[in-house]
């Protein structure tokens, strides 16, 4: 299973970067040598998460149903509030989180284009409880990995996929996904326009 998370890491400066990502979860029986049992992340190269795993081998998951967080890191609204975790060097949460994990990540297997991390649970903390299951929000988050692969992916096709997903938000968003649906529909206007 992949749960699509928001990755904090520390850049150079002690900042926080916050990247959507995707967290895999293998279970012990689906173990095989490419994939070991646990969980992993896969950064493609290259990018600033991946820079910062690199070269501090930790990092941050954060469970958010906020999906404008999601929204936002895709169409230049990073700047979401976190809070430091103090006894973890510099690592930072999502203070929206319904819940963290501090990890130690690994390198492993050998593809250089996505290189594959797994991660060891450092720190877990529950913060919040889950809200239920809502249709608009895994519509943003399906549109935003739209907007993410807009330049390998045929706009036509793109197009079709977005204007079902409009159809879900529409019938069941709240305030805070029609605030991010606007924002990734405004991207993708401006990348079909280019
Ligand atoms: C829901 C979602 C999941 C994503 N999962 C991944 C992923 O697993 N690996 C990846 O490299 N990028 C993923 N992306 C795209 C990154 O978030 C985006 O490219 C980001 O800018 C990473 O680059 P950065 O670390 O330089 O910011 C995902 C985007 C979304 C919206």
């Amino acid at each position: 299973m992949i749960l699509e998370i928001i990755l904090t890491t520390v850049n150079p400066d002690g900042s926080i970067h916050l990247a959507p990502m995707g967290l895999t979860l293998t279970e012990p029986n689906a173990a095989s040598e490419s994939m070991p049992a646990g969980a992993s992340l896969a950064p493609f190269a290259p990018s600033r998460s991946l820079d910062n795993l690199i070269r501090r081998g930790t990092a941050v998951v954060n469970i958010c149903d906020d999906v404008r967080i999601f929204a936002g890191c895709l169409t230049g609204r990073r700047d979401w509030p976190t809070i430091n975790l103090s006894n973890h060097n510099g690592e930072a949460r999502v203070a929206a989180a319904l819940s963290y994990q501090v990890v130690k990540a690994a390198a492993f297997g050998t593809n250089s284009e996505r290189p594959r991390f797994s991660c060891t649970v450092v720190e877990s903390q529950q913060l919040k409880a889950f809200g239920g299951f809502c249709r608009a929000q895994s519509a943003v988050i399906e549109a935003a990995i739209l907007v993410s692969r807009f330049n390998r992916t045929p706009a036509r096709e793109l197009t079709r996929e977005f204007e079902q997903l409009a159809i879900r938000v529409q019938k069941t968003a709240g305030a805070a996904e029609f605030e991010a649906w606007g924002w990734l529909q405004e991207a993708f206007e401006k990348a079909l326009n280019k």
